[in-house]
């Protein structure tokens, strides 16, 4: 994959990685749904990871929504997308989140989905808040098991997609 800087590397995770991919999302446990460190393994092949000076720096991953659109055009869902305190404000969490959207548009994905408490964040990536009762699906799937909020309307999460070519 692509090197953003010259000490920084984006490339696919590897099984090595996912301790601390485990770690890095479970350090921003405000700002992301935690992953069991099973599925993180499991679904290690679609995270993208950046490395400064050979240090695990930032994740992101997705996940296709069967639930949202048609089987041929289904929507994605950009998830656990972090970068380590110390390395941010570089363009690493824009360089890992165009890496997913590379990928997931190779495989035909109509738009990414994203539920963040960083609007600003992925609206300067090209993404636009949408009513969330176009993902009731997901939210039912997603926020279910919610422990901070008792209903995904009132909740401070935005929703927002980016259509994709
Ligand atoms: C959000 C996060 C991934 C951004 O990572 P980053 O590496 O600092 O982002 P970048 O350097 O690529 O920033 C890209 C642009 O977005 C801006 N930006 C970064 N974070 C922002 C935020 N929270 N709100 C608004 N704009 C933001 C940057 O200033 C930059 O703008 P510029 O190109 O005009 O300078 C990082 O702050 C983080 O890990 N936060 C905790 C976890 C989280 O909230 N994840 C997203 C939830 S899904």
């Amino acid at each position: 994959m692509s090197a953003v800087k010259q000490n920084t590397t984006l490339r696919s995770a590897r099984l090595s990685d996912a301790e601390k991919i485990f770690a890095l999302i479970h350090l921003h446990k405000d700002e992301l749904v935690p992953k069991p460190m099973g599925d993180v393994v499991a679904n290690l092949d679609r995270f993208v990871v950046a490395e400064v000076d050979g240090e695990l720096a930032g994740c992101a991953t997705y996940s296709v929504l069967p639930e949202i659109g048609a089987h041929d055009r289904a929507t994605v869902e950009i998830q656990s997308v972090a970068v380590r305190a110390p390395y941010r404000k570089q363009g690493l969490g824009q360089a890992l989140v165009e890496a997913v959207i590379a990928r997931v548009s190779a495989f035909g994905a109509s738009e990414a989905l994203v539920l963040t408490f960083a609007p600003g964040f992925f609206k300067r990536l090209g993404f636009g808040e949408i009513p969330k009762s176009r993902v009731m699906h997901k939210l039912y799937s997603g926020c279910i098991h919610c422990t901070k909020h008792a209903d995904p309307f009132t909740c401070p999460e935005i929703a927002m997609v980016k259509p994709l070519a």
